[in-house]
């Protein structure tokens, strides 16, 4: 099978029930959500799941995030999940929020990487539903992208780094979002923040008290590794925009030859910038969020030295966009040795 008869156009329906049967016969689908595109395959199908981590190259301590078409659905992947977190579920699916609760036998070790939790969620992007409700199972899906490196927004953007090794990529053009969802965890009649996402603080924080941090001291989410998210070109962050960071560096005489820039509003007016990514013009983090992967990505591609990368306004979407790039700045970790 050629590379484009892979990709299958969610405006055609026959495209779900090819999709099912896919993941009925224990195979992959990447698909679009609202957040950022999934790499899907059968939550319940241990040996279906397990090839998801072999072709992200995903250390097998990486749970997964379940994907369900209904909170009906949801509901049978916990055990006796409270009436606080089912209240916050209604509040927010389908759409970007992630709960984490005590899991059901049924959901697979493999896809929880042995914890006794499991993250779900009910994607709002009518495509992911559609699969899900086609295939009449939860999905396990993590991000469609190598480990540790930048999510994928798009199709072409999942055949980069997972080529060949998916079965089929239901293509919905680019997710809306542009970052994944806010994954929460609740535990000791608390909810905490596990990796900030699509939903935002100030939002949830209208509803509930949300403590920001794991429960326990130790790595839970990969999402929280201080080297996540990353391009292959060092990436710097400057908090307080490029031109000052840029501006410091060359009279220390450290600035590289090829800087490229990530700039969130504006291309810094600094000499030497031999490329520049603007995220938004307008100043709008949504906008910002939309755009922050395939402008790393585009940089990425283009052989510089280094990325500097704008922090935006810690507010809103913001947040999300504020932890991608910190986690894109930290040195790469070589094994895993260095992440527990
Ligand atoms: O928007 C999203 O969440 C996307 C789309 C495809 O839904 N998915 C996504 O999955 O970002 P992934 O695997 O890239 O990130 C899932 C995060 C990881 O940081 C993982 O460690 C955390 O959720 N996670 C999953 N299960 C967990 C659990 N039981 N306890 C704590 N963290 C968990
Ligand atoms: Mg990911």
């Amino acid at each position: 099978m050629g590379r484009a008869s892979r990709i299958l156009p969610v405006s055609d329906p026959a495209s779900f029930e090819r999709a099912a049967r896919v993941l009925r016969k224990g195979g992959l689908v990447a698909f679009p959500t609202e957040t950022v595109y999934g790499l899907g395959a059968s939550a319940l199908d241990a040996k279906a799941v397990l090839k998801i981590f072999r072709l992200k190259k995903r250390p097998s301590f990486d749970p997964l995030i379940v994907h369900a078409s209904s909170s009906v659905m949801a509901r049978k992947l916990w055990r006796r999940p409270p009436a606080r977190a089912l209240a916050l579920a209604a509040a927010y699916w389908p759409g970007p929020l992630t709960l984490v609760l005590p899991r059901s036998p049924i959901v697979p070790d493999v896809v929880t990487s042995g914890l006794d939790t499991v993250a779900v969620r009910v994607p709002s992007h009518p495509a992911a539903r559609a699969l899900i409700e086609r295939f009449g199972a939860p999905i396990a899906a993590p991000s469609a992208n190598l480990f540790g490196r930048t999510s994928a927004t798009t199709a072409q953007m999942v055949l980069e780094d997972l080529g060949g090794g998916v079965d089929l990529v239901l293509d919905g053009g680019p997710a809306t979002l542009g970052v994944e969802s806010t994954v929460l965890k609740y535990e000791g009649g608390r909810f905490h923040l596990l990796r900030p996402g699509g939903v935002t603080l100030e939002s949830l924080r209208r509803r509930v008290r949300v403590v920001t941090g794991s429960p326990e001291r130790r790595i839970e989410s990969p999402g929280q590794l201080a080297s996540h998210y990353a391009p292959r070109t060092p990436l710097a962050l400057a908090e307080r925009g490029a031109a000052a960071w840029i501006g410091e560096r060359r009279r220390r005489g450290a600035l590289p030859r090829k800087v490229g820039v990530l700039a969130f509003r504006a291309r810094p007016r600094t000499p030497g910038v031999r490329a520049c990514e603007v995220l938004s013009r307008a100043g709008s983090l949504s906008e910002a969020a939309f755009r922050l992967f395939q402008a790393m990505r585009k940089l990425d591609k283009m052989r510089l030295d280094l990325i500097v990368a704008e922090a935006v306004p810690s507010r809103g979407l913001g947040l999300a966009v504020n932890d991608r790039l910190r986690r894109a700045s930290a040195p790469t970790h070589k094994s895993t040795r260095n992440l527990r």
